[in-house]
């Protein structure tokens, strides 16, 4: 199939990638010209395993190629994939500023039958608009379809989840456009769910606001086990094993961050208000969440009393492992909460700390080279992303270098026992 995608972002560059990987011809368009450029001499805009690999892959191949020309794209393509990025505005509501322009730019050069597919994450009835921009702004009255196809991939894994996922959901109210996505989605082998287009764009925001409900529940869970004596590992091992539950995302932490959930959560609750359905309980889902950094910091502020000029360590920086995104990072709320109380930070993250500083997150914060420059002559430490590499970090090393043996563990990382044996002070998450 000839696909182009337009918005060369974490979502467009992975699907455009992974689609020339198993066999499309693949356009990727995007208006920043400096992305373009980076991306035509084989660089990487972002950290995401195994993409650079399939990216170079396919642009030996001719499969996949990069462009600033939308008219090049809609051109040489049969479906053409909006993934361009939706903004959260200040009442949580979405900026459907950048669909609205792609759609626009796609009418205005449209003069074929063609399939215009929303990737972008967006509220239920944006399909409906969509359309109506296009058969607005298009002079000679083509025919098109448009289509809503969400993605469910994850940072850091994004590669693999695309590749192998667990369903693909294809919201088309048109035979002639789901026989073409059929197509795009046959070399993947995965189950299809055909919707509607707004089921479709329902499924997103319902899948987002219910896994942050997850996480939320299990941390509430995290703080009655706090305060009653029980360990919140062992009760979401004991809840997760009925496969009615499902033990994934149930951990308990920090709370949930990044670029999607606090985003999607607060979008869906500002949708279902609009509707004229509120939906209350994501209001708690977004309490409990906030509550969860604020409960930590105040234990840690509870164990070493006074915070000011006192030198504490983070490890990790980024709001997952295996990204260098620190985009609504707990983490960097969590330094910011600390360096507001006047505590010297050091904090090390294995990829995140160009973009802390790039993007000038924690005014006043050091970043240091290594974990264990990190813990040198610190008082407390504190575990903010559970990074793999931090379990290669020498324990008793750690523990030597440090003023005080101190450890608040936001992830659930380390196991109790062992930071007990190695003389630790340890306080994790529920347990
Ligand atoms: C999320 C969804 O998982 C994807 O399916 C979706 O496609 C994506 O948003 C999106 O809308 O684009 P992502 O935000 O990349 O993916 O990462 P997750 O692995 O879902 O983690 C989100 C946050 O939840 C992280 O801060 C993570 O630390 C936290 N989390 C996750 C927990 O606190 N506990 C858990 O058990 C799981």
């Amino acid at each position: 199939m000839d696909i182009s995608i337009v918005g060369s972002g974490y979502v467009g560059l992975v699907t455009g990638a992974c689609f020339a990987d198993v066999g499309h011809h693949v356009i990727c368009v995007d208006n920043d010209q400096r992305k373009i450029a980076a991306l035509q001499s084989g660089r990487i805009p972002i950290y995401e395993p195994g993409l650079q690999e399939v990216v170079h892959r396919n642009v030996s191949s001719h499969r996949l190629r990069f462009t600033r020309d939308i008219k090049d794209g809609v051109d040489n393509s049969q479906i053409i994939f909006i993934a361009v990025p939706t903004p959260p505005q200040s009442d949580g509501s979405v900026d459907l500023t950048y669909i609205e322009q792609v759609a626009r730019e796609i009418s205005e050069v449209l003069t074929d039958y063609r399939v215009i597919v929303d990737k972008s994450t967006v509220p239920v009835k944006t399909g409906e608009k969509v359309a109506d921009t296009i058969r607005r702004y298009n002079k000679i009255r083509v025919s098109f379809d448009v289509v809503s196809n969400p993605e469910f991939l994850r940072e850091g894994s994004a590669v693999a989840d695309l590749m192998n996922p667990d369903r693909i959901v294809i919201g088309s109210n048109s035979d002639r456009a789901l026989a073409l996505m059929k197509k795009v989605y046959e070399p993947f082998m995965a189950p299809i769910l055909v919707t509607d287009v707004k089921s479709a764009e329902l499924i997103k925001h319902a899948a987002n606001s219910f896994l942050a409900l997850k996480i939320s529940y299990i941390n509430a869970i995290s703080t009655i086990c706090e305060t009653s004596g029980a360990d919140v590992e062992q009760v979401a091992e004991g809840i997760g094993t009925d496969k009615r539950i499902g033990r994934s995302f149930l951990s308990a932490g920090l709370g949930y961050g990044g670029s999607c959930f606090p985003k999607d959560v607060a979008a869906f609750l500002a949708i279902s208000a609009q509707l004229g359905a509120p939906f209350p309980l994501l209001k708690e889902v977004e309490r409990i969440n906030t509550n969860q950094r604020t409960r930590f910091v105040h234990k840690i502020k509870d164990t070493l009393w006074i915070l000011k000029n006192k030198r504490i360590a983070v490890w990790g920086l980024t709001f997952k492992p295996d990204t260098d995104d620190v985009r609504c990072s707990v983490a960097v709320e969590v330094v910011n909460d600390l360096l507001r109380e006047g505590a010297m930070v050091y904090a090390y993250d294995p990829r995140g700390m160009d973009n802390v500083e790039e993007l000038g997150l924690c005014k006043g914060l050091n970043l240091v080279k290594s974990p264990l420059e990190a813990v040198r002559e610190a008082e407390a430490l504190i575990l903010a992303t559970e990074w793999k590499e931090f379990h290669r970090v020498d324990l008793e090393e750690t523990r030597r270098v440090m003023q005080t043996p101190i450890v608040f563990d936001g992830r659930n990382f380390f196991d109790p026992q062992t930071m007990k044996a190695v003389g630790f002070q340890y306080y994790g998450i529920g347990r």
